[in-house]
């Protein structure tokens, strides 16, 4: 017997990045988690299916989360005067480091998981630290959770200070034991490759880390070109390989597995073609490229190129967890793009960042995002009855109020794959 779901209530989903589907008052169908169809009338076939009715509330797609550091939830808002490299040093590498003690993860991570559970995020792309036992204990709790989510753990074998750092080849063989380990154990939570970044990874582990992406056919998540300094850096260190991108598609690293690149502010043209060449997705994160002064990350252009995008809150460069902050950030962040840099870049407009927020970054899980029939269906349920103001709103003007003003304050419930979540 499949288990059918009828969701009521008042629907609005991004089909395509240039317009919301709206539909006032309808239904949503899944079977076995997998969306049948949006519809304006129950059909007859599923007269006998109970309809959870929602009323006048708003159901949207589940927000997905390309990039963000658990560890890192401890620290935020703070260290916010700092550029990148300062930043990492002073306060993400000092906090990281705390998780090698796992009494000190299982607390850190509670708050975090409870967090993320009562957010409109259903799913995220997920770095811890380079401790095995504590990336355990997160994958354990996101699993408890009912989110669906990958799950990193960390690799840094140089330029990382002496309590933070691996021997290469124990980064290496700790990671194929907890890839097969975290293969077998859950159904929503799957483990990524995790290079931290081309800095603080030798030319011997990124080699074998492109090696296991590939004999477990597993997808790989890190960060590119994201500060100056940054790039002027891993020029340095890889004099023979012409750009940053270079350096990870050298080690099997950029798209022979799907990929998430976390940033992607200064990419050359080059580069761009080059992404959407493997397929790369890119991770914008605007709240922490603003917090820590790396710049304002060219969407519309990546946009027209036709470049996949999907948006992160980067916890703790980012200081926010609410993915509705991360659609404002990158709709405010565009206007200063386009103001201060480059006049022909328009602006992104709600749809734009809507869509990148769910079926945009869904879509490195597959049909995922939209309330199409075959997606898998990952809702939320939103009463923005005192955001509703005093006169009436189209459905579309309710989700722009909900994403400036809600802070994630409005959910009555959330559904991944069809499960009760929330
Ligand atoms: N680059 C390498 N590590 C990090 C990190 O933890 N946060 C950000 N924002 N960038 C990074
Ligand atoms: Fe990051």
């Amino acid at each position: 017997m499949e288990k059918t779901l009828v969701l009521k209530g008042n629907i609005i989903f991004a089909e395509s990045i240039r317009e919301l589907k709206t539909l006032e008052d309808g239904f949503i169908v899944s079977e076995d988690g997998v969306v049948t169809g949006v519809f304006t009338q129950l059909p007859r076939k599923y007269q006998n299916a109970e309809v959870t009715d929602f009323g006048d509330s708003l159901i949207i797609p589940g927000l997905v989360d390309l990039h963000v550091h658990a560890p890192q939830f401890a620290i935020r808002g703070m260290g916010m005067d700092l550029e990148l490299i300062p930043w990492l040093n002073q306060y993400a590498f000092t906090e990281e480091a705390k998780y090698a003690d796992t009494e000190y993860a299982d607390t850190a991570y509670s708050a975090f998981c409870a967090a993320l559970k009562n957010s409109a995020t259903t799913r995220a792309s997920v770095f811890a630290s380079l401790h095995v036992p504590a990336t355990e204990i997160l994958m354990n709790m996101l699993e408890e959770s009912g989110l669906a989510t990958y799950v990193g753990k960390v690799n840094m074998d140089r330029n990382c200070p002496n309590h933070l750092v691996e021997k290469t080849c124990d980064s290496a063989s700790d990671t194929e034991d907890w890839i097969r380990c975290s293969l077998k154990s859950y159904k929503n939570t799957k483990p990524i490759i995790t290079p931290r970044f081309v800095p603080s990874c030798s030319e011997e582990l990124m080699t074998a880390l492109g090696a296991l992406a590939g004999k477990y056919h597993l997808p790989v998540q890190s960060h590119l070109s994201e500060n100056r300094d940054e790039i002027k850096w891993v020029k340095e260190l890889h004099p023979g390989l012409e750009t940053y991108s270079d350096v990870y598609d050298y080690f099997g690293l950029f798209g022979q597995e799907p990929t998430i690149m976390a940033h992607c502010v200064y990419l050359s043209d080059y580069e761009m073609d080059l992404i959407l060449k493997r397929g790369v997705m890119v991770a914008h994160c605007p709240q922490s490229n603003i917090n820590i002064s790396s710049g304002i990350a060219p969407v519309r252009k990546m946009l027209q190129k036709g470049m996949r995008v999907g948006l992160g809150t980067d916890i703790a460069g980012g200081f926010s967890i609410s993915m509705f902050r991360a659609i404002t950030d990158a709709i405010q962040s565009s206007k200063m793009y386009a103001v201060l840099i480059d006049r022909n870049q328009a602006p992104l407009t709600l749809p734009e960042a809507f869509y990148m927020a769910t079926k945009g970054g869904g879509s490195f899980w597959g049909k995922v995002g939209s309330f199409e029939p075959g997606f898998e269906l990952d809702a939320v349920v939103i009463d923005d009855g005192d955001l509703n103001g005093l006169s009436p709103l189209t459905l579309a003007q309710r989700l722009e109020r909900v994403v400036h003003l809600s802070e994630d304050r409005h959910i009555k419930a959330k559904y991944v794959r069809g499960e009760t979540v929330l």
